[in-house]
């Protein structure tokens, strides 16, 4: 296990961490998960209190922080999309210093990571990013556990990103890819590329590590020798419905199917940070279909139920981690 100490700090960016303090929180959260199996108590946090902030909506992380609370003896209380006054009525600054006064820590999920870094500044309590236009860290620690679980560890591993690579999950899977040593290809057209400021620090963290950073635009040649194709839905939460057409028309080259499986190799595994459009049983999967013909998006449901998906675990992996992020920042 590797000594870490990040007591008091706030979890708002991969880039905010080295490897060895990424590497102490997937080891904390391994240690939890066997701990949770096993049945052993591990309520790190007893007393405690803590605010999760939701301005978009969730399934995984709100489940993940009420869960993993729990475990730890704490009490979480849920702000929606709607019934708070945040934003509307008072600023950032403001609910900072109000639920600072009453928390122990707070999470948020919402719009640009500058208000998750507002909030950091004004609250004097731990803050963890659930989820930003830019960057979706915990996510990350989730799928670099499962990543280690299914091979072992995390260096030289080559991670193909599919899609829309510009924004929250491309921007963080190539930081924690720098970060760790990992070789990140994002397959996209040009234009969904990440930003090129955020690319040249990756490079620089990479020159340190070892780590490959790659961006190529035809599918087939990015994923040869694949250990991991990833994606993520082509339209975010916050965008506009009317984006769909465009992006349908430049990213459903894109798509994961068992074609660029095979192309990858027989050991390649799906990734998705998950929700997921592969079939028909989700509204918008449905209203995709009637305009457009198409019965999946960002993944074709063969490789979505594949034995090589690995979805479920990342999914699992979201509880595990994001206990690992609280109890290191509050115990
Ligand atoms: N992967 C993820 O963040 O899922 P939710 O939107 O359900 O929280
Ligand atoms: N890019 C997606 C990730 C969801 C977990 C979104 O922001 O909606």
């Amino acid at each position: 296990m590797i000594h870490m100490n990040l007591k008091g700090k706030n979890f708002l960016k991969l880039l905010d961490f080295s490897s060895e303090e990424i590497a102490g929180l997937l080891d904390l959260a391994s240690d939890l998960k066997a701990k949770k199996k096993a049945g052993i108590p591990h309520k790190m946090c007893e007393g405690k209190n803590i605010a999760l902030i939701f301005e978009k909506t969730s399934t995984r992380t709100r489940c993940s922080f009420e869960v993993a609370a729990a475990d730890l003896g704490m009490h979480p209380v849920y702000l929606d999309p709607k019934s708070s006054q945040i934003g509307k009525k008072e600023s950032i600054a403001d609910t900072a210093r109000v639920l600072g006064r009453m928390f122990d820590g707070i999470e948020y999920r919402g719009f640009g990571q500058d208000i998750v870094e507002d909030l950091a500044k004004y609250s004097g309590v731990p803050v963890w990013n659930g989820l930003t236009n830019e960057f979706h860290p915990t996510q990350i620690l989730a799928d670099f556990l499962t990543i280690r679980e299914h091979f072992g560890s995390l260096n030289g591993i080559k991670l193909v990103y599919m899609g829309d690579a510009r924004y929250n999950m491309g921007n963080s899977l190539m930081v924690g890819c720098a970060k760790m040593g990992m070789h990140f290809v994002a397959c996209a057209p040009k234009k969904y590329f990440p930003d090129a400021a955020l690319i040249d620090t990756c490079r620089k963290i990479a020159s340190q590590t070892g780590s490959v950073l790659e961006f190529i635009e035809d599918p087939m040649e990015a994923t040869k020798g694949a250990d991991l194709i990833y994606t993520d839905v082509w339209v975010s939460m916050g965008e506009p419905d009317e984006i769909w057409k465009e992006r349908i028309s430049d990213l459903l080259p894109y798509q994961v199917n068992s074609d660029l499986m095979k192309n990858a190799g027989e050991g390649c595994k799906f990734m998705h940070c998950l929700p997921a459009y592969h079939d028909l049983n989700t509204e918008t999967g449905k209203t995709i279909f009637e305009k457009f013909g198409i019965d999946a998006l960002e993944v074709t449901d063969e490789v979505f139920e594949s034995k090589n998906s690995i979805v479920f675990d990342e999914a699992e992996n979201r509880m595990h981690t994001i206990k690992a992020v609280m109890a290191a920042t509050l115990a």
